[in-house]
């Protein structure tokens, strides 16, 4: 058999822990299988880059972030189906009989609309794809996105940074957090480090009560901004500025961008495992000839549930961009 690995969209933390996972656990459990890394994600498909692995190329690689494949982004695979043709075709014409991919959003709808392509034409190889992002935006209805307990810890030090920072200064600090219109990663670092507010995209923010709030503190405060919201932090800054001036209160307030930190540096243990498990699980069905599919990720040891990669592709049936409501629940109780 031979297996091609993607890594696709936003690097996260966990990639690389799939990418051994994928290639030592296909080169361990059947003997003729050749494993071949893409290089540079989408883009390395269409100009057929591929590296061929063994298992000392992926030693050690684990825990480490980024990932050892490269990704470059491709936007216009999403709408451009000559791409996503010549994609389909040289998968066929390499003789590749899986594809796994980790990776986020995007990844999944330009797996879904090459396999699409792959099934008209009757062309070779079936696509296998887990949930990799930090945004926790891909079919997370259906477990959590690997990368995003990393992203999670990154962002809790760095909160805990900023508050010292903030206490010793009597502060004010608007914290950005990336994940595109997914709120997740703002709201669970929010709780998580007991910032005092998450603005999160969509939402009508009162800024007067954020003023009070702010006003009746003692020492430090931190907002959270997630990244889909429709205002910068300097926006929100000058908005809230203004409201002091006009009451006569002072409060220094400064903004801090988290963004492409929270992507970087060691992955959690949570996604090392959960990346090794799925990667593995993905092998094993490959080898039972498995079709293509979404592969969750829940727990390590539980049998990942496996959804068709359309509903995994269409936003509306499985993407859970709202926190449930239990979550802001837990949020306010903690305030
Ligand atoms: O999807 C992961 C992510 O980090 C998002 O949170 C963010 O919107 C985007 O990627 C940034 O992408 P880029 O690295 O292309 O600037």
């Amino acid at each position: 058999m031979k297996i091609a690995i993607l890594t696709g969209g936003g690097d996260c933390s966990g990639m690389n822990a799939f990418v051994r996972a994928a290639a030592r656990s296909s080169l361990n459990m059947r003997d003729e299988t050749s494993v071949w890394g893409v290089i540079d994600g989408w883009k390395g498909l269409i100009y057929n880059n591929y590296r061929k692995l063994d298992k000392l190329s992926v030693a050690g690689i684990a825990s480490s972030g980024g990932t050892i494949l490269g990704t470059v982004r491709v936007p216009e695979l999403a709408t451009d189906i000559s791409l996503q043709s010549t994609i389909a075709q040289n998968l066929h014409d390499n003789h590749f009989d899986y594809l796994l991919v980790c990776g986020g959003n995007g990844s999944v709808k330009a797996a879904n609309s090459i396999n699409s392509i792959i099934q008209r034409e009757g062309l070779r190889t079936k696509i296998l794809v887990a949930p990799g992002s930090i945004d926790n935006d891909v079919a997370n209805n259906s477990g959590s996105s690997l990368g995003f307990y990393s992203a999670l810890d990154k962002s809790l030090e760095m909160l805990e940074w900023i508050r010292d920072t903030a206490s010793a200064h009597r502060r004010v600090y608007l914290i950005k957090s990336m994940g595109r219109d997914s709120a997740y990663l703002a709201y669970y670092a929010g709780i998580a480090t007991g910032a005092e507010y998450v603005i999160c995209p969509n939402e009508e923010v009162d800024y007067d009560y954020i003023a009070s709030m702010i006003d009746e503190r003692d020492r430090d405060t931190r907002i959270i901004v997630a990244e889909g919201y429709e205002k910068s932090v300097n926006d929100i800054r000058e908005i809230l500025e203004q409201i002091f001036r006009k009451r006569n209160q002072i409060h220094e307030i400064r903004t801090v961008d988290m963004s492409y930190f929270q992507r970087g540096g060691k992955a959690a243990v949570t996604d090392i495992l959960r990346a090794s498990w799925v990667a593995f699980r993905m092998v094993k069905d490959a080898f039972n000839k498995c079709d293509s599919g979404f592969y969750t990720a829940f727990y390590t040891g539980h049998k990942p549930p496996v959804i068709p990669l359309d509903i995994a592709a269409d936003d509306s049936q499985t993407s859970h961009i709202d926190i449930p409501d239990d979550i802001l629940e837990l949020a306010l109780a903690l305030r």
